[in-house]
């Protein structure tokens, strides 16, 4: 009894972490996302962004609305015109305790589609935060443009 209790909290430390894994883990490339609607390019140094989402997503961007639930935003990110990796975000209203970026999580993978299983998107969660205004999208007024 008294080892189970001392394990208990190193147990809670392992299983937080897992869970956040677990979720981000439903986080999926769009198929065909390059053939769907692609809404802005930002460039810095030698880096480019090709970014995407759905028809609904811009929509609902120039009503003023907040992103429907299921919506991806997809970004290639290139270093020197190569895919150097590709980020997703994806909106569920289920996801929202579980974010500190309102019900997004995030997910990253290499140029091949596999994910980096070493992520577990409470990177970006945290960065992404600062949008609030805008529903976490950095981008979002170039939706509207
Ligand atoms: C330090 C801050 C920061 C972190 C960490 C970060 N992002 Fe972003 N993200 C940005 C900024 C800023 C943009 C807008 C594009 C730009 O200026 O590069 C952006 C744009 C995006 C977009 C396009 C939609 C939008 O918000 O404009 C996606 C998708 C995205 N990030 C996913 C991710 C994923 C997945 C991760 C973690 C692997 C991540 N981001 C980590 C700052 C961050």
């Amino acid at each position: 009894m008294r080892l189970s209790t001392a394990l208990l909290p190193g147990l809670l430390v392992l299983a937080s972490p897992l869970l956040a894994q677990m979720i981000n883990a439903d986080v999926t490339i769009p198929e065909g996302y390059r053939d769907g609607d692609h809404y802005t390019t930002v460039t810095r140094g030698g880096i480019t962004e090709e970014i995407y989402t759905s028809a609904e997503a811009i929509a609902a961007a120039r009503a003023g609305q907040p992103f429907p639930e299921g919506t991806r935003i997809t970004m290639d990110d290139l270093r020197d015109g190569a895919l150097y990796r590709i980020l997703v975000m994806e909106k569920r209203a289920d996801w929202s305790d579980l974010s500190v970026a309102g019900s997004w999580q995030f997910r990253e993978f290499a140029p091949d589609g596999s994910p980096d299983l070493r992520q577990d998107g409470s990177r970006c969660q945290a960065c992404h935060a600062s949008q609030q205004q805008s529903d976490y999208v950095f981008t979002r007024d170039r939706m509207i443009d």
